[in-house]
């Protein structure tokens, strides 16, 4: 694992506990389909998940993760999507207002390891969420941004990009991670 160095990041003082990496559910793992419950309160427990899952995206690496594909099952989600990796994003209870648009992109996940397809998504989005700091925002986001909010929140939701695939490209995705990660039961 290479140390990647998050300045922005290691300096928000509301992120100064120790981090650590959180194993990853590979699909087709039941636990990935759980629907994840809102947060009620942005204490000290969330702030600790939401370090630990940025330091798990970083060191895998990925723009975006959310808590279910650590087996949490609340909404959280952590996004970069930006080239240097500086800008980290926190969605907490995240839901989309508007839509607009339509774009064809292809997709990746930490928890499908290897495979990339393409998925028809909406252009942009606007999001409003509570950040770190428990106050709600809202922004808008298009490009690669939109995509991967779209594509986190859908975790929350119990839903992967290869849902989106027919079934047959699904059934030999699920053979390939089975026989690649052995301990898995589909
Ligand atoms: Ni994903």
């Amino acid at each position: 694992m290479t140390f990647v160095c998050v300045p922005d990041f290691a300096c928000n003082p509301l992120i100064q506990q120790a981090m650590a990496l959180l194993p990853i559910l590979i699909y087709p793992d039941p636990r990935l389909q759980k629907i994840a419950a809102p947060v009620s309160r942005v204490d000290a427990e969330i702030r600790q998940l939401v370090a630990d899952m940025a330091e798990t995206m970083y060191a895998a690496p990925g723009v975006g993760l959310a808590a279910t594909q650590v087996d949490v099952h609340l909404q959280v989600i952590v996004i970069d999507a930006s080239d240097d990796k500086s800008q980290l994003q926190v969605f907490i209870n995240p839901q989309i207002l508007t839509r607009e648009g339509e774009c064809e992109g292809e997709e990746g996940c930490l928890s499908v390891p290897g495979i990339y397809d393409n998925v028809v998504r909406s252009a942009s989005v606007r999001v409003r969420a509570l950040g770190i700091d428990g106050e709600v925002f809202e922004m808008d986001a298009e490009g690669m941004l939109a995509v991967c909010v779209q594509h986190e929140i859908d975790h929350l939701q119990g839903k992967l990009f290869v849902d989106y695939l027919s079934r047959l490209k699904q059934t030999r995705i699920k053979t390939k991670l089975i026989k690649h990660h052995p301990r898995l039961t589909a």
